[in-house]
């Protein structure tokens, strides 16, 4: 669902992230919400940086704040997107979330 104001996309309800990690598709992005140890939420784009690969498919450490891409081990910061290690040298692209009441909306640019 889309807010005419300002491009913001329910995507989700806090009950539906049963697990750390939550993939999405809007507006033509391929999203992964991911919820870290403190309970904050981050949003990146759902492809690693290195080549085409769903970052979904790789290893959240909550923790630590980072993803591991499951095809050559390039690691990203999940709250800044920055590329951690080798081979990715590039970011992900970071997106904005909002929790109003229990719906989290996704800001796309
Ligand atoms: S595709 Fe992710 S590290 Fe190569």
């Amino acid at each position: 669902m889309e807010n005419e104001n300002n491009r913001s996309f329910k995507v989700a309800t806090v009950n539906d992230l049963k697990t750390n990690c939550f993939s999405c598709e809007v507006d033509g992005w391929s999203i992964l919400i991911l919820r870290h140890s403190d309970g904050s939420l981050t949003a990146i784009e759902d492809r690693c940086s290195h080549a085409d690969v769903p970052l979904s498919d790789g290893e959240f450490d909550p923790k630590l704040g980072k993803i591991t891409c499951p095809a050559h081990g390039a690691e990203f910061c999940t709250r800044e997107g920055t590329a951690l290690c080798m081979p990715a040298v590039a970011p992900v692209k970071i997106f904005s979330v909002k929790i109003i009441g229990d719906e989290i909306w996704i800001a796309i640019p």
